[in-house]
């Protein structure tokens, strides 16, 4: 089971298990985090699971899909490690990833 840190908006950090397949997103939103609403449900088309990878894991991820990145676009809060976290499906290999809630457009 991965593990996966999280740090929500007011700078807290936890650290959660999850299922290898569930997606970063569900991950999140299933232990609790009201702060992801993550309102498509996944579909990628609300960007509101929008979060900032730790700058150690950017690379390890999949690549970001034209959608992803079109979406990504219309937040003011993107930056160099924005993802779409119902884009990231959890792995082994992502077993210690670190994600930050990004603040709400
Ligand atoms: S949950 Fe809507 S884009 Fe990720």
């Amino acid at each position: 089971m991965p593990k996966l840190t999280v740090i929500n908006r007011a700078g807290e950090e936890s650290t959660i298990e999850a299922d290898t397949g569930l997606s970063v997103m569900e991950a999140i939103r299933d232990n609790g985090f009201d702060e992801l609403l993550a309102l498509c449900g996944g579909c990628c088309s609300c960007a509101t699971c929008h979060v900032h990878v730790d700058g150690a894991w950017v690379d390890k991820l999949p690549p970001i899909s034209a959608d992803e990145d079109d979406l990504l676009d219309s937040s003011d809060h993107r930056n160099e490690t924005s993802r779409l976290s119902c884009q990231i499906q959890l792995t082994d290999a992502l077993d210690g990833l670190k994600v930050a809630i990004a603040p709400e457009d």
